[in-house]
Parts: structure tokens; sequence; C-alpha cells
């Protein structure tokens, strides 16, 4: 068996995993646009990985940024695009915590983030400096829906999930590991495997990090700080017509959030949120 290290380093099994239900996903993400945004055309992927999303939107003639800090997904990403669809895709190499386009402030109608990549931000300062970049970037009725799962800091055991897809002639099973949430550093070990196997292949790939840790009252805090509102959320499956009732606490968590209408605008114009 050969051993590798990085998901990401390997776009096709990455994607064959996350990109099964794409379309739904995007469904859903321009249902809420339309419902709770503008329902425009611009649209912005913090972390789009290997441009599932992208192409998805461009195929349905949408406007798309989208960054990524690995240039092996971005490159997949590059490859995948038809040229009608790469006249629509802007894509760079670019971290969550820094990107800024002077040209996009206040232009994205609808920027996304999901399957818990904002957890990747490993400090306060770090997720902070993204929201806040991330609102400049919305138009005042714009909307970023941002999905992650949230930390149950009560939970004693590990946690596990396990996928099975086929790629072509090879199977990929995924099974992924979120160790014991530590309150204090407020992050939890992560651990991915991929196995793959085919004719003639087999391979693991094993990938290990931190996810930032969140329960609902840091999230909310977090989001109060960036001058985010959140209208609406939601859990992982994707019902727009089924936003989460008032009180009802999940893990699961999409939020949709909405820049704060700032009533006292600052000197120079620009509000702090
Ligand atoms: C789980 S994948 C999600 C990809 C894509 N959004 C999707 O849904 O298929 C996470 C992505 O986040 C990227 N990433 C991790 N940390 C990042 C950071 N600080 N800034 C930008 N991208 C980051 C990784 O390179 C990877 O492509």
């Amino acid at each position: 068996m050969e051993r590798l290290s990085d998901w990401y380093d390997h776009p096709e099994y990455y994607e064959a995993i996350f990109g099964t239900d794409t379309e739904r996903e995007m469904d859903f993400l321009l249902e809420v646009s339309r419902r709770y945004g503008t329902g425009g055309k611009q649209l912005l992927e913090p972390a789009c990985g290997a441009g599932r999303f992208v192409a998805e939107a461009a195929r349905r003639g949408y406007q798309i940024v989208g960054y990524d800090i690995s240039e092996k997904m971005l490159a997949h990403a590059r490859r995948r695009l038809t040229p009608a669809q790469r006249r629509r895709v802007r894509l760079h190499q670019a971290r969550m915590e820094e990107f800024y386009q002077s040209e996009l402030e206040g232009k994205v109608d609808l920027a996304f983030n999901l399957v818990s990549t904002f957890r990747y931000l490993d400090s306060e300062k770090a997720a902070l400096a993204h929201l806040e970049g991330t609102r400049r970037l919305l138009n005042p009725e714009g909307v970023y829906v941002l999905g992650f799962h949230l930390t149950d800091y009560e939970r004693e055991k590990a946690e596990h999930e396990r996928w099975v897809e086929r790629l072509g002639k090879d199977t990929v099973v995924c099974n992924t590991h979120e160790g014991v949430p530590d309150p204090r550093l407020r992050r939890s070990a992560m651990r991915n495997r991929l196995r793959i196997t085919g004719p003639g292949k087999d391979l693991l790939i094993e990938t290990h990090w931190y996810f930032r840790t969140y329960d609902l009252a840091q999230t909310r805090r977090l989001f109060r700080r960036a001058g985010l509102q959140v209208l609406a959320v939601y859990d992982f499956d994707y019902q727009v017509d089924a936003p989460r009732k008032r009180g009802e606490i999940r893990l699961d968590s999409i939020f949709v959030l909405q820049p704060v209408k700032n009533k006292n605008p600052s000197p120079s114009g620009r509000g702090t949120g």
C-alpha cells in the first residue's frame, strides 16, 4: 500500500467524496440568495477547493470569484472549466484571513463557504479578519452562507464519520475522526483517511490538522463583532423551506449572514459594523 499525507494534494479523491451533492447544494444556495439577499449574479466562494461549486455556478450563468490556499486544488479547478465557464470565473491563490479585492467591494450578492472549512481559521483574530473582509465585499443586501459543525464541549468521546464512493473503477473510502474538543485551546484534533483501491491501486492518504471549535454563543459573539447579523439557520440537509426554529439547537449549522445595517456611519463613511 502506498501512503500519502495531504488529501488536498489529490483533488480527484477529495471530490469523489465531497462532490456528490453539488447541484442540490447549489440549488439551496441560490434559493437562499433569492429569499434573503439580492438573488444577484455576483458570487464569491472563499476556500473554493477543486472548484465544484465554481464550475456549477458558471454553468448556470453566474459570475464567480473563487480563492483557495492550495495551488493543487486551484489547478484542478482551472482544468475542469470549459471556455464558456472560464469567462465567468476568476480564481486566485489567497488565504481566507487576507483575501480582499477593491473592485469587488460592496458587489458580492452571495458568498458561501460550506463543509466546516471556516474552522481551519485557527484563532479569533483570523476568523474575525475573514468575516470582516467578506462583509466588506458583500452588497449591503447580499448574504454570506457559512456552514460548519458546532462543538459540544461536554462531548467526551471522539466522533467518527465514514463514506464510500466510486470513482471510475476505484473505490474511495473516507473516514473522518474528530478528537475530544479542548475548550481552553478552542480546537479539536482532526484526522482523515482516504483509502483508494482499484485495479493495480492501493493508496492511503492520511491527513492531520486542527479545527477551531465554536459553540453557539461563541459563534454569535463572533458574528456580532464582525458586523454580521444572522437571518436564518439551516441544517446540513439543505431544505430551504425548513429553517431552524428559534431556540432549536443542533450542531450541523448553516448560517445565513448579512451585514448589519449601519445606523451611525463613521466620519470616513465606512461602517464599523
Ligand atoms: C473541505 S475543502 C472545501 C472546498 C470547497 N469549498 C468545497 O466545498 O468543495 C477546504 C478547502 O479549504 C482550503 N483552505 C484551508 N485553509 C485555508 C485558508 N486559510 N485560506 C484559504 N483556503 C484554505 C483547502 O486548501 C481546501 O481546498
